[in-house]
């Protein structure tokens, strides 16, 4: 069975062939990233007018390099939210369009319940585990029993991926964060900072935004001296926005320490807490997706940690951990082998930016 994957939920357009359950027969992705770099984030308008003009570019080459014609498709699915209404729009058209013409089953994919099952491709699903979603846009975990899901703790605040883009930002450094504070981090120094973790009621939620203003107090204090508020600077204002400061002028071993600290305090909360999700519910698995996954130092550390006490992780392949859309169709192919009459009269389709994650594998 060929199922047809289409991923357009913010700067990615993907298409990709999937045969069966596990055969990822292409998965082409275009990214319209350089296009946002010079504004330090992802533009809503820029993103789904780059989606408009290369859907049917990517379409074209993931059937090509799957070596498939369009009769050969037996189903399509295609992320309906959350992410950018514009960019939603654009893949839910799309995939309509090409379900109705073709007279196949569309199936309307959860981006987040896709992040998770980009794991599973190649592998056995486990019956239960814990989900640990780390992107741009969410940072959750979520216990998983027999296809139900309870959310056990969220962030209430900034994501974990957009901690990293904004402390990238404020250190002069470029978009995504993730990526370029990872390779500075190789060379920093662990002990160079410490920063603690905040204390919510509920202990397996998340807060980011402690983190960032320490990092900015530190950038100041290295700028500025430790200037009081209301001279040089706006040193001790937490108030300040991220965005202006400006950390051009940093030395490199600054960055590379300050990379390192946040990097580790960031990663050490989220596998706290899903170790800690693990315990309660007295799960063996934990199951890592979103792009923050791509975190070289998270996965070999997440897995030496966790093998030291007889539970294991699961990571998805590097190709697979950032928004694509294998995962959209993997999760599609489970969603229409379920209840495949859902699927055929799904035409009504549409975006829905803030959907949450309600099922999944
Ligand atoms: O899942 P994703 O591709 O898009 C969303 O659904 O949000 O995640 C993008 C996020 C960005 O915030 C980016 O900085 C982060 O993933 N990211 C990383 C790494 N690569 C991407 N964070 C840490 N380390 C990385 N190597
Ligand atoms: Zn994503």
């Amino acid at each position: 069975m060929i199922t047809l994957g289409i991923e357009t939920s913010c700067d990615e357009t993907s298409v990709s062939v999937l045969e069966d359950k596990d055969t990822v027969r292409s998965n082409v992705i275009s990214s319209s990233l350089f296009r946002h770099k010079e504004f330090g984030g992802v533009v809503p308008e820029i993103a789904s007018r780059h989606s408009l003009e290369q859907i049917e570019v990517v379409y074209h080459e993931a059937l090509r390099k799957a070596k498939i014609k369009p009769s050969d498709i037996d189903i399509v699915a295609v992320t309906y939210g959350p992410g950018l209404i514009g960019s939603l729009f654009v893949g839910v058209c799309f995939a309509k369009t090409l379900a109705y013409s073709l007279g196949v089953p569309l199936v309307g994919v959860n981006h987040l319940e896709a992040h998770l099952v980009a794991s599973f491709i190649g592998t056995k699903t486990p019956s239960k585990y814990i989900g640990l979603l780390i992107s741009g846009g969410h940072t959750s975990i979520s216990y998983h029993h027999k296809g139900q899901v309870a959310i056990l703790g969220q962030t209430i605040d900034d994501a974990v991926g957009e901690a990293f883009d904004k402390v990238s930002k404020l250190l002069g450094l470029g978009y995504p964060g993730g990526p370029i504070l990872e390779k500075l981090a190789r060379k920093g120094n662990p002990k160079a900072f410490r920063f603690t973790k905040p204390k919510l009621k509920n202990d397996l939620d998340f807060s980011y935004s402690g983190l960032k203003t320490a990092v900015l107090h530190e950038v100041q204090k290295k700028k500025y001296g430790g200037a009081k508020q209301g001279q040089r600077g706006n040193a001790g204002d937490p108030t300040k926005r991220l965005s202006d400061e400006d950390g051009s002028q940093l030395p490199n071993d600054f960055l590379c320490d300050m990379a390192r600290c946040f990097q580790d305090a960031a990663l050490e909360w989220v596998m706290d807490h899903a170790t800690e999700a693990a315990h309660q519910k007295d799960c063996e698995t934990i199951v890592v997706g979103g792009g923050v996954c791509a975190n070289g130092y998270l996965r070999e550390e997440f897995t030496r940690k966790v093998s030291r006490i007889g539970m294991r992780v699961l990571f998805p392949e590097k190709l697979l951990s950032l928004d694509n859309a294998g995962m959209i169709a993997r999760r599609g192919y489970e969603i229409y082998k379920k209840s495949p009459r859902k699927a055929n009269s799904n035409l009504k389709l549409t975006g829905i930016p803030n959907l949450k994650m309600k099922s999944c594998a």
